[in-house]
């Protein structure tokens, strides 16, 4: 249903005009270029297709169709996106609901679910007096208990776990979603955060100390098939939504932080949670705005991270902001000690990233050292070169001349010294690259992926035959076809293109497939054939493989086997009749 109403919505719109509205678009050939909103950029390197109905950025590689360039530009959801486009189609979708197929973690959810109330319920009951003691102190009242869904795991209690397994969760299933451990409760007496997934589910806890017990501060749930810390930001389901008011993202190092930060009504943040940055992490972060504020720490730990996630995305051509916070407080610390109206105003004067590197650099340096003075200025003329902006550039190198004495020229030109090497992004043509002229057997395999992502029932078909695919790309699409079908119920191609969106290997080749023109769908006789294709492929393959190993053995035993294993191959063959 919710694939059919999709395909229906955007087969009524044009990706032209939508991107069109948003983003000034020239004609060139059968194609629009414009500059891509997805990277800093000033080349026209967006191309969008109205014969596809899709985009691709040259430089970034962004790509998707109308609704992710949507969900990607307006930071809408798929539901928000629908929603959308049908009221601009004329599609009544107010009465739709997205049904969620049931998935095989649902259970999962479930067991969170009810963990999640056990919990609450032992913080409100007269066994969490102290705990709703130590929460007063820091100043954690009931609406923010309420709001973070704050809980408690008992003392010495396996009362969890023996209530899951009443409600017939099994054993080996709760150990494996972290809430159990050797069949007994992981969590014990600690003040329990749950920690949500994307879209604001419960997919693990972090359980805090609340007594001096000498044990470590916080335990977290382990990685779990739903809770991959890496993959998922602390308070991002909440953030999507404030992010694109406030336009713009706060990232913070603890959940404490965040938790404090909505207190005081700024809610457009996400927390690390005490891991370092991912790649995921910071793709999710992009996705939900470019202008992204850094207030980490303000100790030595908060600095050098800081320095990380700017430096990373620096390198995607994004200048963060940083909120300077005084040593050692952390956002939690400094808003409770010196209130709203003071963090407004250091929100209000966070500086560039660069300042940020400037004024950290400069703090270690001895001036009275002509050689530290020197090394420094040229540090300084380094961290200068990664600034755009050329009047930011005069304004730094200004800067710099008057407060060292030094000529402005002599500065300048060893910037351009420095600036050399690296040679600004070039500005390259747009070019396609001529595609290279498919076999028959790659045209099968790309055909049969193009169907799984129409059809369910090929992706079934595909599971039930074990058909493997030759090559690690097509391997690599089918898992994750067949990994997100079992978790989602359905392929959706734009969700699909957001879930696999930075797995580079596996976009490029998605991208390829789908801008190639493909069958949308097939009966089973002729699923059948290409699957045969494909065997016969693999087997050929396999034949090649053993015989290239077969005339390097030096074994005359290892020799027979291998001559055996390619006899049967194939037989196999010519049972099947898929000979050429
Ligand atoms: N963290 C963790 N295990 C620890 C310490 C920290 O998992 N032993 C993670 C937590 O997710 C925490 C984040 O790292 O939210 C930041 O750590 P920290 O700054 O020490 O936590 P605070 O937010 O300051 O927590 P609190 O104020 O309760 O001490
Ligand atoms: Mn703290």
């Amino acid at each position: 249903m919710n694939n059919e109403l999709a395909n229906e919505i955007r087969s009524k719109c044009d990706i032209v005009d939508i991107v069109g509205e948003r983003i000034p678009l020239v004609a060139r050939g059968k194609n629009f270029f414009g500059v891509c909103p997805f990277h800093d950029d000033s080349n026209p390197s967006l191309c969008v297709s109205r014969e596809k109905q899709i985009y691709t950025c040259f430089s970034c590689h962004a790509t998707g169709n109308v609704f992710t360039f949507l969900m990607n530009y307006e930071h809408m959801d798929f539901r928000e996106t629908l929603h959308y486009l049908g009221e601009k189609v004329g599609i009544d979708v107010s009465s739709v609901h997205i049904k969620k197929k049931n998935t095989m973690f649902d259970s999962f959810y479930d067991a969170y679910q009810f963990s999640l109330k056990y919990f609450q319920n032992n913080l409100q009951s007269k066994l969490g007096k102290d705990a709703r003691n130590y929460l007063a102190t820091r100043k954690i009242d009931d609406s923010v208990i309420k709001e973070f869904e704050i809980g408690l795991s008992l003392n010495n209690s396996n009362d969890l776990t023996n209530l899951l397994v009443n409600k017939k969760y099994n054993l080996g299933d709760l150990n494996k979603i972290g809430l159990s451990s050797d069949d007994r409760d992981v969590y014990i007496n600690r003040i329990m955060f749950p920690l949500y997934d994307l879209t604001g589910k419960v997919v693990g806890f972090s359980g805090r100390i609340y007594q001096n017990n000498g044990q470590n501060k916080y335990l977290n749930t382990k990685e779990t098939p739903i809770f991959k810390k890496g993959q998922l930001l602390y308070h991002y389901h909440v953030a999507r939504e404030e992010c694109r008011l406030k336009k713009s993202v706060i990232v913070m190092e603890g959940f404490m932080d965040v938790i404090r930060a909505s207190t005081i009504g700024v809610r457009n943040t996400v927390a690390l949670m005490g891991t370092a940055l991912t790649r995921e992490q910071l793709e999710l972060i992009k996705r939900l705005s470019t202008n992204v504020i850094l207030c980490l720490d303000g100790d030595d730990p908060g600095v050098h991270a800081t320095i990380n996630i700017g430096d990373m995305l620096l390198e995607e051509e994004i200048e963060a902001k940083v909120l300077v916070l005084p040593n050692p407080d952390d956002p939690d610390s400094f808003i409770l000690n010196h209130g709203k109206e003071s963090f407004l105003n250091l929100l209000d004067s966070a500086i560039t990233f660069n300042d940020f590197k400037l004024r950290k650099l400069k703090e270690k340096v001895d001036f009275r050292s002509d050689e530290e003075t020197a090394l420094y200025i040229n540090q300084v003329l380094q961290e200068t070169v990664k600034v755009q902006d050329p009047i930011r550039v005069e304004i730094i190198l200004k800067k710099l001349a008057k407060e060292f004495d030094l000529s402005y020229n002599t500065l300048e030109m060893r910037f351009r010294e420095l600036d050399k090497p690296k040679s600004r992004k070039k500005i390259t043509a747009v070019t396609y690259q001529k595609a290279k002229k498919k076999t028959k057997y790659e045209k099968a395999i790309e055909q049969v992926l193009y169907f799984m992502l129409n059809n369910d029932w090929v992706i079934n078909q595909f599971e039930k035959e074990r058909i493997i695919f030759p090559n690690e790309g097509s391997r690599l699409l089918a898992s994750e076809i067949v990994y997100y079908y079992t978790t989602y119920g359905q392929i959706n191609i734009p969700d699909f293109y957001t879930y696999v969106q930075d797995k580079e290997e596996v976009v490029n080749f998605l991208n390829d497939i789908l801008a190639s023109d493909y069958l949308e769908s097939t009966t089973r006789d002729e699923l059948f054939e290409y699957f045969g294709v494909i065997r016969e492929y693999s087997r050929a393959q396999e034949i090649k493989r053993l015989t290239n190993s077969l005339s390097k053995e030096v074994d005359p035993i290892i020799q027979a086997e291998i001559a055996d294993k390619i006899r049967k191959l194939r037989i196999g063959d010519n049972k099947n009749g898929w000979r050429n």
